[in-house]
């Protein structure tokens, strides 16, 4: 069997925990591929919520597996937290959660180098999370990493101290950084027993023997398209490849392997941290959508920035993703908007333009919106594409036709149960 993926079309936090989550029993094996704690994958179920940020969304679900695939930075100080909470809520992960020896480690000291790297760039800076997620992945291109595998080694104590003496060298050329650092090694290492309690595996051989038995494999993104190291709005951007691509990489499969990609979008729009955002609204109505839309960041709290959907933004990431299928989610935030704004082209320098600049941030580059009459009603519950508002689906519709790809699933609330299918063609679904 082939491995399907879901991935995020925009800046990150389009609600794919959500759909992995409800996508999850049609699969054998879940896998993320990329990214680590940076992320926050919020499941709602049962009148309670969970956030993910590196146990990939499939965990919740009985009879199946999940993988922490190779291409992911785990951080066991989160990892241990996350573990904590969902044996909390009556979940068995034994045997259920493995984890590949290729995964890097994120040490406390990346933490710190992140947390001194920000301060330094001042108004420039990325608005990281502050996870450690770039250092560690400059680490693993420096070839200077720790993984988990290396946690077998006789010796692994010997490499962290040699590491972390590197990174004090390092941080030596920032101002001195207010970081309790021994507190947080003895945390650190502490946690290491709960990440050495779950299962090693060689990631790449455990998911190609899966493949070939026969087992269904879905691939589950972190961040969004905009926010890959290479084809997102870079410097503003996380540290790994966060696009289709980076499914092989990450995991150790060939492209051949990969047959459904499910991009996920908002029927809006939203960044969290700094760099362009062309269609931005920094007025009452982005306001508004921040409020009905809960728009706060689900690992740091921050408010997430919010504006229409850009249609340009989004035709560049089916583009490079090689998207199949679009899912669109939180369609019921817009319920009560008179007008709905589609950004579908840009003007720069006077001329209208259809693609993605190199340089998004130019004060030259100005969104062409269009606007959509709303439906004034309550998308709760609805559950079929029939019984949306006829405007609702004209909406749908329109951007369909833009796009030139159909949506497979539109979500019209947080809870597992709120979905609106449409030919979805995955397997035994
Ligand atoms: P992820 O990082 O892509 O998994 O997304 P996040 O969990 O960071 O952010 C998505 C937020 O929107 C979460 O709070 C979800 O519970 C919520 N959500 C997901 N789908 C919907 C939807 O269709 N409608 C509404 N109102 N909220 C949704
Ligand atoms: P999920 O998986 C939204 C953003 C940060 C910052 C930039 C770099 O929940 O969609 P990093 O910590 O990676 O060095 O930060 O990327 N960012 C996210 N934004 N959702 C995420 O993950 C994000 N992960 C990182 O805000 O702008
Ligand atoms: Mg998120």
């Amino acid at each position: 069997m082939p491995v399907d993926v879901i991935l995020g079309l925009q800046w990150g936090d389009e609600g794919k925990g959500k759909i992995v989550d409800y996508l999850a029993p049609q699969y054998d094996l879940i896998c993320r591929f990329q990214g680590g704690p940076n992320a926050g994958h919020t499941l709602k179920f049962g009148g309670e919520k969970h956030v993910l940020h590196t146990i990939p969304s499939g965990i919740f679900r009985n009879n199946l597996k999940n993988l922490i695939g190779g291409g992911v930075v785990i951080d066991p100080i989160t990892l241990e937290k996350e573990l904590q909470n969902i044996r909390a809520s009556g979940v068995e992960v034994e045997g259920r959660l493995l984890v590949s020896r290729k995964a890097h480690l994120i040490l406390p000291t990346h933490r710190m180098l992140d947390k001194a790297s920000e301060a330094a760039k001042g108004m420039a800076k990325i608005g990281s999370t502050l996870r450690g997620i770039g250092p560690t992945y400059m680490d693993k291109t420096g070839r200077n990493g720790l993984r988990v595998g290396d946690l077998e080694a006789n010796d692994f104590e010997n490499r962290y101290r040699i590491l972390k003496e590197k990174h004090l060298g390092l941080l030596k050329i920032y101002p001195s950084l207010d970081f309790p650092l021994e507190e947080e090694e003895s945390k650190w290492f502490d946690s290491l027993q709960s990440l050495k309690g779950l299962t090693f595996v060689d990631g790449e051989y455990y998911i190609n023997d899966r493949l070939k038995q026969g087992k269904r494999v879905l691939a589950e993104g972190a961040q969004g398209s905009m926010l890959d190291i290479d084809y997102g709005t870079y410097p503003y951007v996380t540290s790994s490849n966060t696009i289709s691509a980076g499914v092989c990489t990450g995991l150790g499969v060939s492209p051949s392997s990969i047959n459904e990609v499910i991009g996920i979008t908002k029927a809006y729009c939203t960044r969290v941290g700094s760099g362009p955002f062309p269609t931005e609204l920094n007025d009452q109505t982005g306001e508004q959508l921040r409020k009905v839309g809960s728009e706060f960041g689900a690992t740091t709290g921050r408010p997430r920035r919010c504006g229409w959907l850009d249609l340009v933004q989004l035709r560049y990431a089916i583009m490079i993703n090689g998207v199949t299928q679009l899912v669109m989610t939180k369609i019921d935030v817009l319920d009560e908007f008179d007008e709905i704004g589609v950004g579908n082209s840009y003007q720069c320098a006077g001329e209208p333009i259809q693609s993605l600049p190199f340089d998004l941030t130019s004060s030259d580059l100005k969104p062409i919106f269009e606007f959509h009459q709303g439906w004034s009603a309550s998308l709760d519950g609805v559950r079929s594409f029939e019984d949306l508002p006829e405007n609702a689906r004209k909406y749908v519709e329109m951007l369909e036709d833009k796009l030139g790809i159909s949506f497979s699933m539109i979500s019209t609330g947080p809870e597992r149960s709120k979905l609106v299918l449409r030919s979805v063609s995955l397997p035994s679904l």
